[in-house]
């Protein structure tokens, strides 16, 4: 049986960073809400005992994808605790539509949507807990996805409290190039010393992102198309870039504002959710 499972976008609404630990990850504090917008996954289990990719994504080979690491991880945990099916297996196929280098999550999302369909699929019956703690070994912004509430996240990423921000609309404009996360957090001019602050006070303040005058310096297709979209709205980038997104009260204003983008980027508006997509298919079986 062929089943359909949605792998949302993400925004970083605000994100701080607040220090960097000894093995170099960043320490942030950062307010992750998602989209109703964002990549397809088909998966059809089997009993193959192997899990296939059959859209090989260009520039990643299969072994890295976070799509088949996420499987091979999640099949190693339930083996562990004795609720693997045996010859568990899947092919998985990726719509994809969020953009890689984009600050919106997708790779994350799509490792956390494989996790979450394939522990229910299998019936492997890990916890949401284990799950994160699986999802935070693929990537820092994993486990967000995993739980699908919308949170203030502290640490890496990892320490969620569950928030609930006002359900925008947003559009979200990719100015045509790829920032490697890495490389943002390696620029020494980056802002590594914002103070810590409660979730009250930051929902206080105009919200900022720290990796925003970096990726700005470092692009001058972000900083463009930042300058372009303030002058309608308040806009920000999205984690390390290099997406930006701009917020509205309405989608008319946000597709308004979308028809006169310029001709060198691409966008498109979504609807800002506190409950994940994936949650809505998971609840909905
Ligand atoms: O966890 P993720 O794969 O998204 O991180 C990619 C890279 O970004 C890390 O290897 C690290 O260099 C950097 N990073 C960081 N601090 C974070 C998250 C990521 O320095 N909180």
């Amino acid at each position: 049986m062929i089943t359909t499972w949605p792998a949302p976008a993400k925004l970083n609404l605000f994100l701080y960073i607040t220090g960097r630990r000894p093995d170099g990850y960043h320490t942030l504090q950062t307010l992750f809400q998602f989209l109703d917008y964002g990549d397809t996954l088909t998966i059809e289990p089997d009993t193959s005992g192997s899990v296939s990719l059959t859209t090989p994504l260009s520039g990643v080979k299969p072994d890295e994808n976070l799509i088949v690491r996420a499987a091979e991880a999640l099949k190693h945990a339930a083996a562990a605790r004795g609720t693997l099916p045996a010859q568990a297996g899947a092919k998985i196929a990726l719509t994809k539509r969020l953009p890689m280098g984009g600050g919106l999550g997708g790779g994350s999302s799509d490792a956390a949507t494989v996790l979450v369909a394939l522990n229910h699929l299998w019936r492997c019956q890990l916890s949401v807990d284990h799950l994160a703690d699986i999802g935070v070994t693929l990537g820092a912004d994993v486990p967000v996805f995993v739980r699908g509430h919308a949170a203030f996240a502290e640490g890496v990423g990892e320490q969620l409290t569950p928030a609930d921000p006002a359900e925008k609309w947003y559009l979200v404009a990719h100015p045509g190039v790829s920032i490697a996360t890495p490389d943002l957090f390696r620029d020494a001019d980056l802002t590594r010393n914002s103070p810590i602050r409660t979730l009250d006070e930051l929902l206080q303040r105009p919200f900022h992102n720290d990796c925003e005058a970096v990726a700005r310096k470092r692009f001058r297709e972000v900083d463009a198309l930042l300058s372009w979209l303030l002058e309608y709205a308040p806009s920000r980038l999205t984690g390390t870039g290099a997406c930006v997104f701009a917020e509205f009260n309405t989608e008319s204003e946000a597709r308004e504002v979308l028809e006169l983008a310029p001709k060198w980027c691409s966008g498109f508006v979504a609807r800002g959710v506190n409950t994940s997509p994936l949650q809505h298919t998971l609840s909905g079986l």
